[in-house]
């Protein structure tokens, strides 16, 4: 019998104890071990749950316990989080987690300390929820070259878009609903301005490259910016706009790592991931493009990524899985502006054709945009592909001709 601790009681906690109650039997045979909770770490009680003998309030109830050699840490949040999780590693437990904020910040550290203690640090639920990707990542694809990563990786995020899209609902009304379904995070800010995002492309960014990506260096877009106006332009010119983690390695073995909306072709695989389904496309040099879908969150869908980590934990007590990426330092990823891009651009002014003029002579060409129903004075086009700071630096020209800029939004390369 292997002896392990949960610490969290919330929507995932309370989800791992219910996947591992209910499928005791298919558990035991696959982990060749039976797995008993041994303590739950909440502060709050919870005198009807049938385990309500194994609450504990006290962290150092389980750091202490020899026996417990495996601890799964499901509360969320960096703090108390990473000091818990620190401990239980530098005392030789495994810990299985499910918390992306810690994995982003401070994932490097403490594989490294896993990797000293010969233990597991196991995360396959951080990123897509229920969605197998870190383990496809860092085993099945191990034999490629990782050109490039892009996903739609907040549930949120793509179900207020959807609604937007299919329903023309505004941004607030279908924000509004997302909270009534119990979707965005307790900080809607976390999803909606792309933090969330941002800390799941920095793990598989960090997985699939060998190098920490830290959410600090990634420019990071939410979605608070787009309009029902931009969807239908990204309507008329035959795609969808999703909010997109991408990562793709430079010439110079830098990074290129950015979470922002894109607008995306319809007959991209990712257009069609809607509500609060995740897609990943994980485009490798021998597989070419691979892609994962599924629900992206939710209590059991993430409890059984937890678990399938606390078995493959519980078979790898004594040889530890190989898990592993290093410090990146600060100079690792390179500046989105450097990239090279076409952007959509909305704009206004008081004569739209006069404004496309300005923009095709300030870029040389540019697609214009047309769409049913078009806001008076307002037009939309397309520039060419060059590296964004020099588009940035042509849109400033055509702002000190009076033009406002309302909007821009990457194309997509896939
Ligand atoms: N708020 C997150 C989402 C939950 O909407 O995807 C899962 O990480």
């Amino acid at each position: 019998m292997v002896k392990i601790a949960i610490m969290g009681h919330g929507t995932i906690g309370s989800g791992v104890v219910e996947v591992l109650t209910s499928h005791v039997e298919s558990i035991t045979k696959r982990a060749k071990e039976e797995i008993r909770i041994q303590y739950i770490l909440d502060l709050r009680d919870f005198p009807d749950s049938p385990l309500a003998d194994r609450f504990t309030k006290s962290f150092d109830t389980i750091l202490q316990d020899p026996e417990i050699l495996i601890v799964v840490e499901v509360m969320g949040g960096l703090h108390p989080a990473y000091d818990y999780v620190k401990s239980c590693l530098e005392a030789g437990k495994s810990v299985v987690t499910s918390n992306k904020e810690l994995v982003a910040a401070k994932g490097a550290e403490l594989l490294k300390i896993a990797r000293d203690k010969n233990v597991n640090f196991l995360f396959e639920a951080s990123v897509g929820g229920g969605i197998p990707i870190i383990r496809p990542i860092s085993q099945c694809l191990a034999a490629n070259d990782v050109i490039e990563i892009s996903g739609i990786l907040n549930g949120t995020t793509n179900f207020i878009l959807t609604k937007m899209i299919n329903e023309d609902m505004s941004f607030e009304d279908a924000l509004s609903l997302a909270q009534q379904l119990g979707y965005a995070e307790r900080n809607p800010a976390a999803d909606i301005e792309g933090h969330d995002a941002c800390r799941k492309i920095c793990i598989l960014a960090s997985l699939a490259y060998g190098k920490h990506v830290y959410p600090d260096q990634v420019h990071t877009e939410g979605i608070t910016n787009i309009s029902l106006s931009d969807v239908k332009y990204a309507d008329a010119w035959g795609g969808v706009i999703k909010l997109i983690g991408e990562v793709s390695k430079t010439q110079d073995g830098r990074l290129q790592c950015i979470v922002c909306p894109m607008l995306i072709p319809r007959d991209s695989q990712l257009a069609n991931v809607d509500d609060v389904f995740n897609g990943i496309m994980v485009r490798g040099d021998a597989t070419g493009d691979v892609v994962f879908y599924g629900k992206g969150a939710g209590k059991l869908p993430t409890a059984s990524a937890v678990v399938a980590d606390v078995i493959d934990c519980v078979k790898h007590l004594k040889a530890r899985k190989y898990l592993f990426w290093e410090d990146g330092g600060k100079e690792y990823v390179a500046d989105y502006l450097d990239k090279e891009v076409s952007l959509y651009v909305r704009a206004k002014a008081e004569d739209p054709d006069e404004l496309c003029q300005k923009a095709e002579k300030t870029f040389g060409e540019t697609t214009r945009l047309l769409r049913k129903d078009a806001e008076p004075g307002e037009a939309a086009f397309l520039t060419p592909v060059l590296p964004e700071r020099k588009i940035r630096e042509k849109l400033s020209v055509l702002e000190q001709q009076g033009i406002e800029i309302l909007n821009t939004i990457r194309l997509s390369d896939f």
